[in-house]
């Protein structure tokens, strides 16, 4: 029997991750491969499309709005980052397109999966997608892993799953797959349980059974959240890395605006069930124009502050069982408008889009306006 693997390699015992509500920025982030090393073509044909995608949880006394109306394209190739504050609907978006949400979950829309619609594509048509073209990294590697079972054996099932090989291919390929993560020695860890790694090793066996089958599309939900902040930057490097190698494309949740920085070339601010502001990295980061963008931009904290109490988003993000009517922003924006009060259409702005009204009315007339009704501005 092996030695326990207790190190991913310098951990300091620093822990990352949010304070409050706070988009952070990780003091490391994944240093190896940058965006404009991942950058996809802007003509690639979009290998999932969501189209006015709206997801309810339905409970006895009330509805929770948590997806409201998404439409998106993700490119063949790209890496896109999904950003926005907790409770904003970025799991259940990824869970949508995993069909792995709860019976109680209604969803509406289309999203299309090389151009085939995964809301109404038949329960075992899906399942092969899933775990084959289609595979998910979850935040806490103890929720994606059986405890009982050996790590190898769990990538090798996960072969097994989706491939008629025999045991022993399936073997030698997961133990493939083990060294190509990084696990050290894979043949003496291949019968270890989970418990005997660390989290950020287990986190890597997380990542070799979603690669398992070679899927197109990554979904990784806050992959590092739940993990030592030095481990968080070898997961993220690893991550771009295999991406690149495999030639997947990667729809990325994170809160950390820091690790969209660094390897995403496109991004998406998520607020209250809808998609706010869309647009490259780099526009994002010089130009923000959504106020939501703007204000997680600003509750970024400087180098200087960082090992100090994050700045946080003024507000809180409304209850989605009684969302606000029109823009769900509107109760934390300096800038609302009587118009405010219906929804904001996305538009294009840049080599992106916004939904503000702000992009579209001119505010003078607006504040003209409030003032003989007697609103606010
Ligand atoms: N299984 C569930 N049942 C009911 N409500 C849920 C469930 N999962 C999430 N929600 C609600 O949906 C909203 C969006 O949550 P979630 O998708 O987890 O957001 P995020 O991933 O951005 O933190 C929140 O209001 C949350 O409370
Ligand atoms: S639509 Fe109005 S309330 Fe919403 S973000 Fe824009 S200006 Fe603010
Ligand atoms: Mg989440």
């Amino acid at each position: 029997m092996s030695a326990p693997l207790e190190k991913d390699g310098q951990e300091d015992g620093q822990k990352g991750g949010t304070v409050g509500a706070a988009v952070t920025a990780s003091p490391t982030t994944a240093s190896s491969t940058t965006a404009s090393s991942t950058t996809a073509s802007a003509t690639a044909a979009p290998i999932l499309a969501f189209d006015d995608v709206r997801v309810d949880y339905r409970g006895r006394s009330s509805t929770v709005s948590a997806v409201a109306g998404v439409s998106l394209e993700l490119r063949a190739g790209e890496t896109f980052g999904l950003v926005g504050e907790s409770g904003c609907g970025k799991t259940t978006l990824s869970m949508a397109v995993m069909g792995l949400l709860p019976d109680r979950a209604q969803v509406s829309g289309e999203i299309r999966f090389r151009g085939e619609d995964l809301v109404t594509m038949p329960a075992g048509r899906r399942r092969r997608l899933r775990g084959d073209d289609v595979s998910m990294v979850f935040q806490d590697p103890a929720t994606s892993l059986d405890a009982t079972f050996p790590i190898g054996e769990q990538v090798a099932e996960t072969i097994r799953a989706h491939r008629s090989v025999s045991r022993r291919e399936a073997r030698d390929r997961a133990l493939q797959l083990l060294a190509e993560v990084g696990i050290p020695d894979p043949a003496a860890r291949y019968s270890d349980p989970p418990h005997r790694l660390s989290g950020g090793m287990r986190q890597r066996v997380v990542i070799a059974a979603a690669l398992a089958n070679d899927p197109d599309l990554l979904l990784a939900d806050e992959p590092t959240t739940a993990l030592d902040v030095t481990i968080q930057a070898q997961i993220l490097d690893l991550l771009a890395q295999l991406k690149q190698r495999h030639g997947m494309t990667m729809l990325l949740i994170t809160h950390d605006l820091g690790v969209v920085a660094q390897i995403c070339d496109r991004v998406g601010v998520m607020y209250a069930g809808q998609l706010v502001e869309v647009a490259p990295v780099d526009q994002l980061f010089a130009a923000p124009r959504h106020p939501y963008t703007r204000a997680l931009l600003q509750a970024l904290p400087s180098r200087a502050q960082r090992s100090g109490r994050l700045a946080v988003v003024e507000g809180q993000v409304p209850d989605l069982s009684e969302p606000p009517s029109g823009c769900r922003f509107k109760e934390r924006c300096p800038h609302r408008m009587p118009v405010c009060d219906t929804t904001p259409a996305a538009t294009p702005a840049g080599a992106g889009s916004v939904a503000c009204w702000l992009e579209t009315v001119d505010r003078a007339t607006n504040v003209e306006l409030a003032e003989q009704v007697g609103g606010a501005a």
